[in-house]
């Protein structure tokens, strides 16, 4: 089977072929294709979801050319068994750009649509193929942290998810964001304070780990947005030393919460494999402090770290779920039934 997977909920453009066989653990990656308008976003020091929504509109058509490999994707219905969007959550103006080109596709091609859940689409970045070739074993425990979302699902099998907590207010990725604007640092603050932080002492400044020790898997990174805010203010002048040292402090913390709240999930549900998803799983300290602390907590589960290109948003993911939990509607329904279209993976 082969699918082409398009993701269009946010600020990236990205179309993917992957293949398998039904029976194979793993997919396989032949092609992701990711445009970006991110440097439009750094000048507003965040996103304007027109502004996103309208970059979609010019990148999606090259996207998926490229992709496929050809310059006119309507002149010849491709090699593919069926085609998977993102259906949300998102910007609704640029998820619109996605699923009505895969309508359109569909129609033309006449193969079947498969809607899929953005989320849950992080988690299946962990089931394309990688050079270690490992296999995910069930239960396993996935982690979910983007600019949208810190959640911890429990993956029984595939199609069979729980949601065991989620953030009550700001996601990390968010935090993150928010913060590196007070740091004055580029969009997003992700990857800028992970730059910044390398030079930081993370001991100088001693701020919230925000429901460490709550006896649940929620989260909640507001406070610790507000707490930098205030340190920030009664510093005033911030020097490049006190800006590496408040980012090491800051992305310490979140990575403390976030390691401890999963391997405890991972503990209690007895989990074989902890999944890592979505864009702050690309921070190489919480990659490597991930594996460095679950030695400690003498899991007998396997940690798998997608490439951090999966773990931003991309079309391989998406296509990598649908192929796991094959829901196929068929063009002719989705004006018919709204309902079954926006029908997401069960939880
Ligand atoms: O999954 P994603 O690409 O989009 C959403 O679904 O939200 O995640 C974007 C988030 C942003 O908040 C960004 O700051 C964060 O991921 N991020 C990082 C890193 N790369 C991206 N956070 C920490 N370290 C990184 N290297
Ligand atoms: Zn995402």
């Amino acid at each position: 089977m082969r699918l082409l997977g398009i993701e269009t909920s946010c600020d990236e453009t990205s179309a993917a072929l992957i293949s398998g066989n039904p029976s194979d653990p793993l997919v396989t990656l032949e092609v992701n294709t990711v445009a970006s308008s991110l440097s439009l976003h750094k000048k507003t020091g965040g996103i304007i979801p027109e502004v996103a929504a309208r970059e979609q509109l010019s990148y999606i058509l090259p996207v998926i050319k490229e992709t496929l490999g050809v310059s006119n994707p309507l002149a010849k219905k491709p090699p593919i068994d069926a085609i998977a969007v993102t259906v949300g959550p998102g910007l609704i103006g640029s998820l619109l750009v996605g699923v009505e080109t895969a309508k359109t596709l569909a129609y033309l091609w006449n193969v079947p649509l498969i809607p899929v859940n953005h989320l849950v689409g992080h988690i299946y970045a962990s089931f394309i193929q990688s050079r270690n070739k490992k296999e995910v074993v069930f239960p396993a425990i996935a982690l979910v942290v983007s600019g949208g979302h810190t959640d911890l699902v429990l993956l029984k099998d595939h199609g069979k998810l729980q949601w065991l907590g989620g953030t009550r207010d700001d996601a990390a990725g968010e935090a993150l964001d928010k913060i590196g604007r007070l740091l004055k640092l580029s969009y997003p603050g992700g990857p800028a304070i992970e730059k910044a932080a390398k030079n930081g002492n993370s001991k100088r400044f001693l701020f919230p780990k925000p429901m460490i020790n709550s006896n649940d898997f929620d989260f909640s990174f507001s406070g610790l947005k507000t707490a930098v805010l205030k340190e920030v203010r009664a510093i005033k002048q911030l020097s490049d030393e006190t800006i590496a040292d408040i980012s090491a402090s800051v992305q310490q913390a979140i990575i403390d919460v976030l390691i401890k709240k999963t391997l405890n999930a991972a503990l209690q549900h007895k989990a074989k494999s902890i999944l890592l998803g979505g864009g702050v799983a690309a921070n190489q300290k919480l990659r490597d402090e991930f594996k460095l602390k679950a030695r400690r907590y003498k899991l007998d589960a396997e940690i798998f770290v997608p490439a951090a290109s999966l773990c931003t948003d991309n079309g391989a993911m998406i296509a990598s779920c649908a192929f796991f939990n094959y829901k196929p509607v068929l063009w002719k329904n989705v004006y018919a039934n709204p309902q079954l279209y926006f029908a997401t993976i069960e939880s």
